[in-house]
């Protein structure tokens, strides 16, 4: 079968397109013929080993895993002995925890993968988990957001903060997007409430307080957030390059100042994936998709990636021969 492969760390130069042996499945595990999977920025850290201590976990020297790519949409070719809540045919989407960017990959059955839902493209559906599941962990840290509560959402146009607007729409939070002018229209169209041109405007200066202010996108610290929370408001970041600091102001924020920083730690859940699904077959949820390449192109749609100004998300094809 065909995927992408990698053997060191560095640059979108070291993945290639290789033909490599089809895994099987384990008792517990599904194989998926992958129609769609998508390249992320979780991809591209893991690739680059960047932030450096990420090597503790995809290891030390060289990649433990050959094959990046986390999330996936496709068709069930096998099932192991033990899986009872898949078959052979079943269409499914989700997140695995690697090698998805592959004509098959194998995942359990208990991990982040739901039967895809009705009326989704392939393609819709692999581009829907990652942002969602990184943002359910983060919003998850402002406990009682909903109806009544404020959220300022920085960076919302990213695959993250596209989710984020979404998510905090549907439980009744009042939502004020900051995105760049080409992404006004679409954001809005995603349910804030308020949008705020950040080429225009400094929503730092505008004399509007919020109970939350979520960093979608590494871009916008605590120190500069700050004014901009009410008393007991909550500051929610997402990016590694800026997440040395999270866990120090965390604990300093617990006891001094009556403005929190929490510090959400992701996670990939069934349970997620499975909200997810409801609020996308009720019309709540959708996917937003930049570029789609197919899977010859990945180091093409990596550096893209990689410039930090795609929208929403970019997936990637193999509508190819399967061999
Ligand atoms: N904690 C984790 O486990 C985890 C996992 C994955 C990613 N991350 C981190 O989370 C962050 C967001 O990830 P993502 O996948 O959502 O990113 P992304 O999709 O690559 O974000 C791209 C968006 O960022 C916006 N942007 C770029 N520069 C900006 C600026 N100066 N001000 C405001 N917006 C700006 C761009 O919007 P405009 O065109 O509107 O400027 C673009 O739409 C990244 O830093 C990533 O490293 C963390």
């Amino acid at each position: 079968m065909r995927a992408v492969v990698f053997d060191r760390y560095g640059p979108p130069e070291v993945l290639r397109v290789e033909d490599v042996e089809r895994p099987v499945p384990k008792a517990d595990e599904v194989l998926v013929r992958v129609h769609a999977t998508t390249v992320n920025r979780s991809d591209c850290g893991f690739r680059a080993a960047d932030p450096f201590f990420a090597r503790f976990f995809t290891g030390p020297l060289r990649p433990k895993y050959r094959t990046p790519g986390t999330e996936l949409a496709g068709k069930l070719a096998a099932v192991g002995d033990a899986v009872s809540q898949f078959a052979v045919g079943d269409e499914v989407f989700g997140l695995g925890r690697n090698g998805a960017n592959a004509e098959y990959v194998c995942v359990r059955e208990d991990a982040a993968l739901a039967h895809k839902p009705a009326g989704m493209t392939f393609e819709e559906a692999a581009a829907v988990s990652d942002g969602a599941c990184i943002a359910l962990a983060c919003l998850r840290r402002a406990k009682d957001l909903g109806e009544g509560k404020s959220i300022v959402i920085y960076g919302a146009s990213g695959s993250i903060g596209t989710a984020a607007v979404q998510l905090a729409k549907s439980v009744g939070a009042h939502v004020t997007a900051v995105c760049n002018t080409k992404n006004v229209e679409l954001v809005r169209s995603l349910g804030a409430d308020e949008v705020i041109d950040y080429t225009q405007e400094d929503f730092t200066r505008d004399g509007e307080t919020y109970d939350v202010v979520f960093d979608a996108v590494g871009k916008h610290s605590f120190r500069r957030s700050r004014g901009s929370l009410k008393k007991g408001g909550i500051y929610l970041e997402t990016d590694l390059g800026f997440m040395w600091h999270v866990p120090a102001l965390a604990l300093l924020t617990r006891w001094i100042g009556d403005k929190k920083v929490t510090l959400p730690i992701p996670a990939y859940t069934k349970g997620d994936i499975l909200y997810v699904k409801e609020l996308i077959e009720a019309g709540r949820y959708r996917a937003v998709i930049d570029r789609t390449y197919p899977l010859e192109d990945v180091v093409e749609a990596t550096r893209y990636v990689e410039t930090g100004q795609k929208t929403g998300n970019v997936v990637l094809t193999l509508n190819g021969v399967v061999r």
